[in-house]
Protein backbone atom coordinates (compact mmCIF):
# COMPACT_ATOMS: atom_id res chain seq x y z
CA UNK A 1 0.00 0.00 0.00
CA UNK A 2 0.86 3.33 -0.76
CA UNK A 3 2.94 5.94 2.01
CA UNK A 4 1.55 9.13 2.60
CA UNK A 5 4.69 11.31 2.24
CA UNK A 6 4.59 15.13 3.38
CA UNK A 7 7.30 17.03 1.50
CA UNK A 8 8.46 20.72 1.78
CA UNK A 9 9.57 22.47 -1.54
CA UNK A 10 12.05 25.48 -0.50
CA UNK A 11 12.18 26.25 -4.05
CA UNK A 12 14.90 29.20 -4.17
CA UNK A 13 15.33 30.13 -0.97
CA UNK A 14 17.60 29.35 1.99
CA UNK A 15 21.57 29.73 2.23
CA UNK A 16 23.52 26.70 3.27
CA UNK A 17 23.59 27.46 6.40
CA UNK A 18 19.97 28.41 6.89
CA UNK A 19 18.95 25.42 5.14
CA UNK A 20 21.46 23.12 7.43
CA UNK A 21 19.97 24.68 10.67
CA UNK A 22 16.65 24.22 9.13
CA UNK A 23 16.57 20.64 8.67
CA UNK A 24 18.15 19.92 12.18
CA UNK A 25 15.24 21.56 14.00
CA UNK A 26 12.62 20.19 11.78
CA UNK A 27 14.36 16.90 12.53
CA UNK A 28 14.35 17.02 16.02
CA UNK A 29 10.78 18.47 16.02
CA UNK A 30 9.27 15.11 13.90
CA UNK A 31 11.74 12.80 15.66
CA UNK A 32 8.95 10.59 17.27
CA UNK A 33 6.92 10.31 13.94
CA UNK A 34 6.73 7.40 12.20
CA UNK A 35 3.91 6.13 9.27
CA UNK A 36 4.66 9.62 7.42
CA UNK A 37 7.84 10.16 4.91
CA UNK A 38 9.31 13.46 5.66
CA UNK A 39 11.25 15.04 2.59
CA UNK A 40 12.72 18.71 1.68
CA UNK A 41 13.52 19.88 -1.55
CA UNK A 42 15.92 22.02 -0.82
CA UNK A 43 18.07 24.04 -3.39
CA UNK A 44 21.27 22.40 -5.31
CA UNK A 45 23.93 24.80 -3.39
CA UNK A 46 22.64 22.96 -0.07
CA UNK A 47 22.05 19.60 -0.90
CA UNK A 48 25.33 17.53 0.02
CA UNK A 49 25.64 19.47 3.45
CA UNK A 50 21.29 18.75 3.54
CA UNK A 51 21.69 15.20 3.40
CA UNK A 52 24.69 15.11 6.35
CA UNK A 53 22.38 17.38 8.54
CA UNK A 54 19.46 15.01 8.23
CA UNK A 55 21.72 11.89 8.63
CA UNK A 56 19.86 9.27 11.12
CA UNK A 57 16.53 11.46 11.19
CA UNK A 58 13.46 10.99 9.68
CA UNK A 59 14.15 13.59 7.02
CA UNK A 60 15.07 12.76 3.46
CA UNK A 61 16.72 15.21 0.72
CA UNK A 62 15.03 16.01 -2.59
CA UNK A 63 16.04 18.28 -5.43
CA UNK A 64 14.21 20.22 -7.26
CA UNK A 65 15.01 19.46 -10.88
CA UNK A 66 17.76 17.66 -12.78
CA UNK A 67 18.98 16.93 -16.17
CA UNK A 68 17.61 13.55 -17.63
CA UNK A 69 21.56 12.83 -18.77
CA UNK A 70 24.24 11.11 -16.54
CA UNK A 71 26.96 13.90 -17.57
CA UNK A 72 28.10 15.80 -20.86
CA UNK A 73 28.25 19.36 -22.30
CA UNK A 74 25.17 20.94 -20.49
CA UNK A 75 26.27 23.98 -18.76
CA UNK A 76 24.70 24.79 -15.64
CA UNK A 77 22.82 21.32 -15.39
CA UNK A 78 22.87 18.91 -12.63
CA UNK A 79 22.80 15.09 -13.46
CA UNK A 80 20.58 12.31 -11.40
CA UNK A 81 24.46 10.39 -11.03
CA UNK A 82 25.26 13.49 -9.25
CA UNK A 83 22.63 13.72 -6.65
CA UNK A 84 22.24 10.02 -6.16
CA UNK A 85 26.41 9.78 -5.49
CA UNK A 86 25.44 12.53 -2.47
CA UNK A 87 22.06 10.67 -1.08
CA UNK A 88 19.75 12.42 -2.57
CA UNK A 89 16.40 10.37 -2.89
CA UNK A 90 13.61 12.41 -4.35
CA UNK A 91 13.74 14.94 -7.28
CA UNK A 92 10.69 17.02 -7.69
CA UNK A 93 10.07 16.95 -11.55
CA UNK A 94 7.90 19.15 -13.75
CA UNK A 95 6.64 21.65 -11.07
CA UNK A 96 4.57 24.53 -12.72
CA UNK A 97 7.28 27.06 -12.10
CA UNK A 98 9.08 25.13 -14.09
CA UNK A 99 6.67 24.69 -17.10
CA UNK A 100 5.87 27.92 -17.08
CA UNK A 101 9.16 30.18 -17.10
CA UNK A 102 11.86 27.71 -18.15
CA UNK A 103 9.12 26.20 -20.96
CA UNK A 104 9.66 22.54 -19.90
CA UNK A 105 7.41 20.01 -21.86
CA UNK A 106 5.82 16.45 -21.24
CA UNK A 107 8.46 15.25 -23.41
CA UNK A 108 11.13 16.51 -21.35
CA UNK A 109 9.75 15.69 -17.90
CA UNK A 110 9.28 12.23 -18.79
CA UNK A 111 13.32 11.89 -19.64
CA UNK A 112 14.03 13.48 -16.43
CA UNK A 113 11.25 11.29 -14.66
CA UNK A 114 12.75 7.57 -16.36
CA UNK A 115 16.69 8.97 -15.71
CA UNK A 116 15.55 9.28 -11.93
CA UNK A 117 13.92 5.84 -11.94
CA UNK A 118 17.19 4.44 -13.70
CA UNK A 119 19.14 5.91 -10.91
CA UNK A 120 16.92 4.60 -8.00
CA UNK A 121 16.00 8.26 -7.52
CA UNK A 122 12.05 8.47 -6.90
CA UNK A 123 10.50 11.58 -8.81
CA UNK A 124 7.63 13.70 -7.60
CA UNK A 125 5.85 14.30 -10.26
CA UNK A 126 3.90 17.89 -10.71
CA UNK A 127 1.07 18.16 -12.64
CA UNK A 128 -2.07 20.80 -12.44
CA UNK A 129 -4.05 23.15 -14.14
CA UNK A 130 -3.78 26.86 -14.10
CA UNK A 131 -7.22 29.09 -13.16
CA UNK A 132 -7.67 29.44 -16.91
CA UNK A 133 -7.87 25.57 -17.60
CA UNK A 134 -10.49 25.18 -14.84
CA UNK A 135 -12.61 27.91 -15.76
CA UNK A 136 -13.02 26.85 -19.00
CA UNK A 137 -13.76 23.32 -17.52
CA UNK A 138 -10.50 21.94 -18.55
CA UNK A 139 -9.22 20.54 -15.20
CA UNK A 140 -8.95 16.77 -15.79
CA UNK A 141 -8.09 16.80 -19.42
CA UNK A 142 -4.75 19.43 -18.39
CA UNK A 143 -4.27 16.86 -15.41
CA UNK A 144 -4.44 13.86 -17.45
CA UNK A 145 -1.91 15.40 -20.28
CA UNK A 146 0.34 15.87 -17.54
CA UNK A 147 0.00 12.67 -15.92
CA UNK A 148 0.00 10.59 -19.65
CA UNK A 149 3.18 12.70 -20.61
CA UNK A 150 5.05 12.39 -17.29
CA UNK A 151 4.38 8.05 -16.90
CA UNK A 152 4.49 7.55 -20.68
CA UNK A 153 6.36 4.41 -21.75
CA UNK A 154 7.16 3.80 -18.12
CA UNK A 155 6.46 -0.30 -17.09
CA UNK A 156 3.49 -0.38 -14.18
CA UNK A 157 6.82 -1.77 -11.83
CA UNK A 158 8.30 1.80 -12.67
CA UNK A 159 5.14 3.46 -12.51
CA UNK A 160 3.96 2.01 -9.00
CA UNK A 161 7.74 4.32 -7.91
CA UNK A 162 6.74 7.83 -9.03
CA UNK A 163 5.02 9.98 -6.87
CA UNK A 164 2.27 12.18 -8.15
CA UNK A 165 1.72 15.59 -6.98
CA UNK A 166 -1.61 17.68 -7.73
CA UNK A 167 -0.83 21.27 -7.77
CA UNK A 168 -3.19 23.35 -8.84
CA UNK A 169 -1.55 26.59 -10.42
CA UNK A 170 -3.74 28.80 -8.85
CA UNK A 171 -3.26 28.16 -5.61
CA UNK A 172 0.50 27.72 -5.70
CA UNK A 173 1.75 30.57 -3.01
CA UNK A 174 -1.79 32.52 -3.47
CA UNK A 175 -3.40 31.65 -0.07
CA UNK A 176 -6.43 30.14 -2.05
CA UNK A 177 -5.85 26.27 -0.93
CA UNK A 178 -8.34 24.20 -3.58
CA UNK A 179 -10.97 22.57 -0.89
CA UNK A 180 -10.62 19.12 0.21
CA UNK A 181 -13.82 18.20 -1.87
CA UNK A 182 -11.91 20.00 -4.95
CA UNK A 183 -8.77 18.41 -4.26
CA UNK A 184 -10.07 14.91 -3.40
CA UNK A 185 -12.46 14.96 -6.85
CA UNK A 186 -9.21 15.24 -9.19
CA UNK A 187 -7.06 12.82 -6.62
CA UNK A 188 -9.61 10.77 -7.29
CA UNK A 189 -9.46 11.52 -11.26
CA UNK A 190 -6.05 10.82 -10.95
CA UNK A 191 -6.11 7.20 -9.51
CA UNK A 192 -8.90 6.57 -11.91
CA UNK A 193 -6.65 7.37 -15.02
CA UNK A 194 -3.50 5.49 -13.43
CA UNK A 195 -5.82 2.08 -13.21
CA UNK A 196 -6.77 2.93 -16.82
CA UNK A 197 -3.11 3.37 -17.37
CA UNK A 198 -1.94 0.01 -15.73
CA UNK A 199 -4.31 -1.28 -12.75
CA UNK A 200 -5.77 -0.91 -9.87
CA UNK A 201 -2.90 -2.34 -8.07
CA UNK A 202 -0.31 -0.02 -9.25
CA UNK A 203 -2.60 3.01 -8.95
CA UNK A 204 -3.39 2.05 -4.94
CA UNK A 205 0.45 2.30 -4.62
CA UNK A 206 1.02 5.54 -6.35
CA UNK A 207 1.54 8.64 -3.62
CA UNK A 208 -0.74 11.31 -4.83
CA UNK A 209 0.12 14.20 -2.99
CA UNK A 210 -1.96 17.51 -2.91
CA UNK A 211 0.05 21.00 -3.20
CA UNK A 212 -1.06 24.76 -3.31
CA UNK A 213 -1.09 27.01 -0.26
CA UNK A 214 -1.14 23.87 2.44
CA UNK A 215 -0.76 24.68 5.48
CA UNK A 216 -0.80 24.78 9.36
CA UNK A 217 -4.12 25.17 9.53
CA UNK A 218 -6.03 23.03 6.14
CA UNK A 219 -3.37 20.21 5.66
CA UNK A 220 -5.12 18.03 8.43
CA UNK A 221 -8.26 18.25 6.30
CA UNK A 222 -6.50 18.30 2.93
CA UNK A 223 -4.96 14.58 4.08
CA UNK A 224 -7.85 12.93 5.57
CA UNK A 225 -9.28 12.89 2.20
CA UNK A 226 -8.96 9.23 1.10
CA UNK A 227 -7.06 9.89 -2.12
CA UNK A 228 -4.83 12.60 -0.93
CA UNK A 229 -1.67 11.21 0.34
CA UNK A 230 0.64 14.07 1.66
CA UNK A 231 1.30 17.15 0.21
CA UNK A 232 4.15 19.35 -1.23
CA UNK A 233 4.31 22.10 0.45
CA UNK A 234 5.94 25.66 -0.53
CA UNK A 235 5.65 28.24 1.84
CA UNK A 236 4.57 26.81 5.02
CA UNK A 237 7.50 24.30 4.33
CA UNK A 238 9.94 26.93 4.79
CA UNK A 239 9.65 27.37 9.23
CA UNK A 240 10.58 24.47 10.76
CA UNK A 241 8.16 24.79 13.40
CA UNK A 242 5.49 25.29 10.55
CA UNK A 243 6.52 22.33 8.57
CA UNK A 244 6.19 20.12 11.71
CA UNK A 245 2.35 20.19 12.12
CA UNK A 246 1.72 20.29 8.61
CA UNK A 247 3.66 16.84 8.45
CA UNK A 248 1.64 16.18 11.50
CA UNK A 249 -1.88 16.68 9.96
CA UNK A 250 -0.78 13.07 7.76
CA UNK A 251 -0.92 11.14 10.80
P1 LIG B 1 2.84 27.03 -1.76
O1 LIG B 1 2.63 25.99 -0.68
O2 LIG B 1 3.74 28.15 -1.35
O3 LIG B 1 1.53 27.46 -2.35
O4 LIG B 1 3.64 26.29 -2.95
C1 LIG B 1 3.18 25.07 -3.39
C2 LIG B 1 4.18 24.49 -4.31
O5 LIG B 1 4.40 24.99 -5.41
C3 LIG B 1 4.93 23.32 -3.85
O6 LIG B 1 5.66 22.75 -4.89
Amino acid sequence: MRRKIVAGNWKMNKTNAEAVETLKKLAANIADIKGVSVVIGAPFTTLSDAVKAVEGTNVEIAAQNCNPKDSGAYTGEISPVMLKAIGVNYVILGHSERREYYGETNEFVNEKVKACLAHGLTPILCVGEKLEDREAGNTEAVVEDHTRGGFAGLTKEEAAKVVVAYEPVWAIGTGKTATPEQAQEVHAFIRKLLTSMYDAETAAEITVQYGGSMNAANAAELMAKEDIDGGLVGGASLDADTFAIVVKGAL
